[in-house]
């Protein structure tokens, strides 16, 4: 047992006449939604966030974010919330909660520099008594090994003059089903109490609060979920792969999988994994499995199934084309979709960016559609967009669909699109204009030559 863990002493409770409920570090895609639900909760929130940009355009009214809207922003201001660049704010916090970046280092190894920076941060200003919570997604151990020996250098124990726990933020950007409030909350406190303190401040606007036996476990429930997740999208990215050459249609097998009320999960094959979570977070977990000698063997194997997948999608697109006696490096071709999921603006790790890259290298002349994305450059060269979506299907020589974006409908593509590689599957689903179900034979076969699933 730790020394915090030993020490029976009852954390102090802060002095009355606190600024504010909440202090949130980081005013991102994690960061400004916990805000918005705890300021609608009725708690008085500050966001601290070392960006300007992000500062000024929150206390303006104007969202960065596709989570919430600038009325959303509007709403929160109204009712007490305010963004600062000015670390001053924590002295006078109850609650401060981390949520900022952990990117990949260019080594490829967790880059915890926000995270040190802000926990120095806190440090320099806070108060007994203070709850810290971090939720940025990190390896199991960060919170004990990183976070508290710099919050220490306050001259404050963790455990007995301050509370400290991890709480991974499990959002998914653009779900309109599951948002911050009804998404059950993993918390793990550095002892007993700390978890009780964080547990009953997430109670404020979340419905359900999981507690775990400590940091590390809540540390690692947030990578186990996401490399089962990674795992998960190379096992079917690898059978997508030899289904086409065995003449099996991948996604009528998982449709017919998925009709078990037990012991499975569908998965979808894809042009890669994107986003901020997935592409990245499984590193944190093999750079920490690594310390102990050797690999993470699953891991390593999906990143490298799932970064394949780009190359796969351009040797597809150049078979297709090749089908109909026409050359990579002489076709016009579209990127239907670049940000990494639907319906989201967010570019992050797109796999997008590695496919226009590789055609591009092959010689195609690239032009994008994506209502999310007003312009969109690669490699510094900017890639053409074109907005009206029925004449760039059509003067295309090939489209690629990369995003499912909710526009692009089967009966659409299926019409306008001259060649068309769907590597997500659209043309599987039903089409939301025909409100019916897709035929069987359709599910089975595309209904014309020179449209694939891939
Ligand atoms: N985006 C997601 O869907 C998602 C989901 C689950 C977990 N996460 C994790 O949550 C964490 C935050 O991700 P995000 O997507 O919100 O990032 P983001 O880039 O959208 O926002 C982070 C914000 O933190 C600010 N920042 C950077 N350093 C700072 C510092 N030292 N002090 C204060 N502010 C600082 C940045 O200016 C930025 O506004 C990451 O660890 C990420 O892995 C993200």
């Amino acid at each position: 047992m730790d020394a915090a863990a030993s020490n029976p002493a009852t954390v102090p409770e802060q002095r009355s006449g606190s600024a504010s409920d909440l202090v949130v570090l980081g005013l991102g895609y994690v960061g400004l939604p916990l805000a918005a639900e705890a300021v609608s909760a009725g708690l008085k929130v500050t966001g601290f966030d070392v960006s300007a940009r992000v500062v000024d355009g929150l206390n303006n009214a104007v969202s960065h974010i596709d989570d919430l809207s600038s009325e959303d922003v509007n709403t929160m201001l109204d009712k007490g919330f305010s963004a600062t660049t000015d670390p001053a704010c924590l002295a006078t916090a109850r609650t401060i909660v981390i949520c900022v970046p952990t990117p990949l280092s260019p080594e490829g190894g967790p880059d915890l520099g926000a995270v040190t920076s802000a926990s120095k941060a806190v440090a320099a200003h806070m108060s007994p008594g203070t709850l810290v919570i971090l939720e940025s997604t990190t390896y199991p151990g960060t919170t004990e090994e990183v976070v508290r020996p710099l919050l220490e250098e306050s001259g404050l124990v963790a455990g007995s003059d301050f509370r400290l726990a991890f709480s991974p933020e499990r959002i998914d950007p653009g779900n309109q089903t599951f948002g911050v409030a009804n998404t059950p909350k993993v918390v793990g406190g550095l002892t007993e109490e700390c978890g009780e303190a964080a547990a009953a401040f997430y109670e404020n606007f979340v419905n359900t609060v999981v507690r775990t036996r400590g940091t590390r476990e809540a540390e690692m429930a947030k990578l186990l979920e996401n490399t089962y997740r990674h795992v998960n999208i190379a096992l079917v990215n690898e059978m997508a792969v030899f289904c086409q050459e065995l003449g099996v249609d991948l996604w009528d097998s998982i449709s017919a999988a998925a009709t078990k009320p037990f012991g499975f999960q569908a998965f979808y094959p894809g042009p890669g994994v994107g986003g901020h979570c997935i592409p990245i977070d499984p590193n944190y977990l093999s750079y920490k499995v690594k310390t102990l000698g050797y690999p993470f063997r699953f891991v390593e194997l999906a990143q490298e199934i799932n970064g394949r997948m780009p190359s796969y999608v351009t040797q597809r697109a150049q078979e297709l084309l090749n089908d109909s006696g026409l050359a990579l490096s002489r076709s016009k071709v579209l990127l239907l979709g670049v940000t990494y999921k639907a319906d989201i603006a967010d570019q992050r790790e797109s796999p997008a960016r590695p496919v226009a890259r590789k055609l591009a290298a092959k010689g195609a002349t690239l032009t994008y559609h994506d209502p999310h994305v007003e312009s969109w450059e690669v490699d510094g060269v900017n890639v053409p967009r074109s907005t009206d979506l029925e004449q760039a299907l059509a003067e295309a020589d090939l489209t690629v669909l990369l995003t499912d974006h909710g526009e692009y409908r089967p009966k659409l593509l299926n019409e306008y699109a001259r060649l068309l590689l769907d590597t997500r599957g659209v043309l599987r689903r039903p089409d939301p204009d025909e409100a019916a179900e897709v035929p069987a034979q359709f599910r089975r076969r595309a209904d014309r030559e020179g449209i694939q699933v891939l």
